[in-house]
């Protein structure tokens, strides 16, 4: 699992996590757009057939290494082999429960794999970095929607603390050096899939996340949707989400290469819609784009969950030019498209979600 990439004049992007659910959808894009890709995954948590079906929809080669980012040779390797000219950093574990139960490999994994590929991109001259952050970064709200100059930090699980140290740590270093120019993406709970139904989300057994999990409810896998919280003060008393199509998301990444390439310095951005839906609302959205019954139940709330996010997405409108398109039946017809043709997800080699 690894070859040279070819060179073009837009220059050669590196997809850290390329294999996985956000990082597929943006190499997509980029290819599209014209520019060269290679990814390194480790395939903790992802699927070389998603790389696969990357080329099949875009009839291009993507490059890949099997490469974990603690390995510094392997990543000194994949930098000599290719140009790289910015890095986009996809890769981490995102669960949350289990971010509180083996802290110490979220930390390892996440930050450590982040400085060492931070330390490789310096010594290769490569100053150019685009972060996927979270709206988690943010922690419990003082005020909605959250804007990018508010507080960070306070975040209630090692999962959101990576996120929150990372951007930490990335501040540092262009404080330190102001060669680099970083964007930090603050992504709103990304849902959807492709349009063409080959690329989306594919948890490893059952899902955390609403969406994937309404989505199997609705095919008949799972029997019913447990909401966790029906005494929220929010409009029908569940819990409201800024929902983001994925693809819109994958745009967002292409959008501030550009800004990159004009040497923007330090950005942060909220990627969302702006707009806030609940847990009801979702369910009778999916129930619509898939004309299936989603059985729920009212349970108690989850853990750490706030009741109410969503973001204010002036600032990348204004300076990315890049706003989310997709409204919400798309959203679902397209998770609803993805869930029919692939009922299992991607077919078996996955490994352990961690
Ligand atoms: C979660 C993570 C967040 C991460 C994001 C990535 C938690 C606490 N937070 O956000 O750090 O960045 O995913 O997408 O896990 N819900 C149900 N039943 C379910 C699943 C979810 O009612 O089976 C509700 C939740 O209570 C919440 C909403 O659906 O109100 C969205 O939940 P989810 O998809 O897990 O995303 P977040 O919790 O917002």
């Amino acid at each position: 699992m690894s070859s040279k990439g070819s060179m073009s004049s837009k220059g050669c992007i590196l997809a850290t996590g390329g294999a996985g659910y956000v990082g597929t959808h943006t190499v997509v894009e980029l290819l599209n757009e014209g520019y060269d890709v290679v990814v390194v995954d480790n395939l903790a948590n992802a699927t070389m057939e998603g790389l696969k079906r990357i080329e099949e929809i875009t009839g291009k080669r993507v490059p890949a290494y099997n490469v974990n980012l603690l390995d510094t040779e392997g990543l000194k390797n994949i930098f000599s082999e290719n140009r790289i000219t910015c890095v986009m950093h996809f890769a981490g574990f995102k669960a949350v429960g289990k971010s509180v139960d083996i802290p110490l490999q979220y930390y390892k994994n996440n930050i450590g794999g982040t400085v060492n590929l931070l330390e490789v991109m310096n010594e290769f001259k490569v100053y150019n970095m685009i972060f996927s952050s979270s709206a988690t970064v943010y922690g419990v709200p003082e005020k909605l929607p959250f804007v990018e100059t508010d507080k960070t930090g306070g975040c209630t699980n090692p999962y959101g603390k990576t996120k929150f140290f990372i951007e930490e740590i990335m501040k540092d270093l262009y404080t330190a050096d102001q060669q680099w120019n970083i964007v930090m993406l603050r992504y709103f709970n990304p849902i959807g899939a492709h349009k063409s139904g080959r690329i989306g989300e594919s948890p490893i057994g059952i899902p955390h996340n609403l969406m994937p999990y309404i989505s199997k409810v609705a095919a008949g896998e799972l029997e019913f949707l447990t909401v966790y919280g029906g005494d929220y003060e929010t409009k029908d008393g569940t819990g409201v989400r800024d929902y983001t199509h994925v693809v819109d998301l994958a745009k967002g990444h292409v959008a501030a290469l550009k800004s990159v390439k004009n040497k923007c310095g330090l950005k942060i951005y909220n990627l969302g819609t702006g707009k806030a839906y609940s847990v009801l609302e979702m369910v009778k959205a999916f129930e619509k784009a898939s004309g299936k019954t989603v059985k729920y139940k009212i349970a108690p709330r989850r853990a750490g969950d706030l009741p109410t996010f969503w973001s204010d997405v002036s600032l990348a409108k204004k300076e990315l030019g890049w706003e989310a398109e997709k409204d919400l039946d798309e959203m679902c017809e397209d998770i609803w498209r993805w869930q029919c043709m692939n009922p299992g997800g991607y077919p078996s080699g996955q490994s352990k979600s961690t």
